[in-house]
């Protein structure tokens, strides 16, 4: 089947929506989403979104705390725009429908988190991502030029390829002119013929073995605008949170909360000592990637599984509160947080580099945006400061949708591109081949490109990937395209770019930290 639609929307989290809603007044709007249509990592975000409200706080005070914390390469630039349009943006998810929590006397309740010389992170309780994702979708369901495709598998964007042309990294004027779509209500795969593309299809924590992300998370916006040669940047800079709770055998790993150290909690080594004033002395609540770091270091040289969060003197009533969530997960596992220390690992949370894109969100690829996580927009640098990723997504969201609107315009239909050819492709016959090479690569990237990397060991991680690439690719070639298949060959091509852009890297920075290039202060 061929579709027709001004505005294609590659995935329905926070970027999508709220871009949906900026555009749909101007076209018809086509979103397609590969699970539940609130599947996402937005629904799972528990902090809150970081903007400037009130004083004492102010934009120079946040630019500056986002700009140490992406240490020393975030673009200047984009940081003063995205701050300083915080307040108006979050004006506007409040307008939709967003509800965050309130002080008794009426002012928004604002948290803090790591990294944050303030509090300035907007809550809703400890589930802020499900009430922005609720009050979206409700949003976007009354427009009457806004299609949700919900089971809708985006497998690769329409290039001058899909024509027979030759398309190489060096040709300047790439253009994206939809999608192949696999319906997986049908199993039939569509091309939907867009004027302008949006990729919001965000990160891609499952390319490791623990993360806090839901299993759609396979960076599947990066590796199809990798495949159609357009520019992906930062790939190395992968943030691990530091505080995943310790569940053996529970993926995604249940996240707990920074902002429950922003609250006072304590990190203690098992045997209940205080240890991150000997990395940094904002302690606790320094920059995720020395937090990270640091315990990934105390559990190496202890030879401990994971260390300790300690919230036993937080006001029971205030703590439930804040964050029912956390300590209802909890109880449920036997740990009254009033009395027990929550046991914590760090997990890979955060992609921070991705599809490069300028201030308007667009990408290398003309008619192509990309917004939110999948997106690599220079705010973040070497490390994404806590609850800037949920400002980042709707401020982008702005831009990219003032820019679709003119193009939209001014540009038709690429007419010939021929429907998906699935000729000579058979249902795989040992379904455990994809499934093991799905962990296989999770392993390399775990034990090789985790929190701490070394030359050998990235090396040893792009030969092993090498071997797992070709067999996949050949599999891919014959056979019936499935999302397990597309999803593995997302993930072998995403744990490529990371460890090809780590291997570039010749500095330890931010969240690539790298052994043979040891910083000046270490640990
Ligand atoms: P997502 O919300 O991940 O949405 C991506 C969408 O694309 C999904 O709908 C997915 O199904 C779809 N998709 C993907 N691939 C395809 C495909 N091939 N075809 C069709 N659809 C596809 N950030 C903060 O700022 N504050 C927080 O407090 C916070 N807490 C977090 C807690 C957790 C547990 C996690 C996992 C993340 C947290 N983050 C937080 C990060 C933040 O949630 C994400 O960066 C942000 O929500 C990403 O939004 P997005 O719209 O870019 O992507
Ligand atoms: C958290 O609540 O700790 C997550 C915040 C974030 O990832 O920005």
């Amino acid at each position: 089947m061929k579709k027709k639609v001004d505005f294609l929307i590659i995935g329905s989290g926070v970027a999508g929506l709220s871009y949906a809603l900026k555009v749909a007044q101007y076209g018809s709007v086509c979103m397609i989403t590969k699970a539940n249509e609130d599947e996402s990592n937005t629904k799972y975000a528990q902090g809150g979104i970081a903007a400037v409200m009130y004083s004492p706080d102010s934009y120079e005070k946040h630019i500056k705390d986002t700009l140490i914390a992406g240490d020393g390469i975030c673009d200047e630039d984009v940081v003063r725009m995205v701050i300083t349009e915080s307040t108006d943006r979050i004006k506007e998810l409040i307008e939709w429908g967003a509800k965050f929590d309130k002080t008794k006397s009426g002012e928004y309740d604002l948290a803090k988190e790591g990294g944050h010389s303030e509090h300035r992170i907007l809550h809703h309780k400890d589930n802020t991502g499900f009430e922005i994702e609720r009050a979206l979708l409700v949003a976007v369901h009354k427009h009457p030029n806004i299609e949700i495709l919900d089971h809708h598998f985006a497998i690769d964007i329409l290039t001058q390829h899909h024509l027979g042309e030759e398309v190489n990294s060096r040709r300047p004027d790439i253009k994206c002119y939809g999608a192949y779509v696999l319906n997986l209500k049908t199993n039939v795969i569509d091309t939907i013929l867009a004027k302008s593309t949006l990729m919001a299809t965000g990160g891609a924590g499952q390319v490791y073995g623990t993360t806090t992300n839901p299993t759609i998370a396979t960076g599947d916006g990066v590796a199809m605008v990798y495949r159609a040669k357009g520019k992906v940047e930062g790939m190395e800079f992968y943030q691990f949170h530091p505080t995943s709770l310790f569940n053996p055998g529970e993926s995604p790993s249940f996240l707990i909360s920074e902002a429950v150290r922003g609250f006072g909690g304590i990190l203690k080594t098992i045997d209940g000592k205080e240890f991150m004033q000997k990395y940094d002395e904002r302690k606790s609540l320094a920059p995720r990637d020395i937090v990270a770091r640091a315990i990934d270091n105390e559990m190496k040289t202890r030879g401990d599984d994971y260390v300790y969060l300690d919230c036993r003197h937080f006001d029971k009533e205030e703590m439930i509160k804040h964050f029912p969530n956390i300590y209802e997960k909890c109880l449920s596992l036997g740990i009254d947080l009033m009395k027990d220390y929550i046991p914590v690992v760090p997990a890979a949370h955060y992609m921070c580099g991705g599809i490069k894109v300028d201030k308007t969100g667009k990408s290398s690829i003309d008619n192509l945006y990309a917004i939110g996580e999948c997106s690599c927009t220079g705010l973040h640098g070497a490390n994404r400061l806590a609850s800037n990723s949920l400002l980042e997504a709707i401020v982008y969201a702005h831009h990219a949708a003032n820019e679709a609107m003119a193009l939209t315009k001014t540009t038709s239909f690429c007419e010939s591109i021929p429907d998906w050819d699935a000729e000579g492709t058979h249902y795989p016959e040992e379904m455990v081949l994809l499934i093991q090479s799905m962990r296989e690569v999770q392993s390399i990237m775990t034990n090789y490109v985790g929190i701490v990397r070394s030359n050998i060991r990235l090396q040893r991680a792009f030969d092993r990937l090498e071997i797992i690439y070709k067999e996949n690719e050949a599999l891919y070639e014959k056979t019936t395209i499935s999302p397990k298949l597309c999803e593995l060959r997302n993930l072998i091509n995403v744990a490529y770019i990371i460890i090809k852009h780590a291997q570039e890297r010749k500095e330890s920075r931010g969240l690539h930290y790298n052994v043979n290039y040891p910083r000046q202060k270490e640990y």
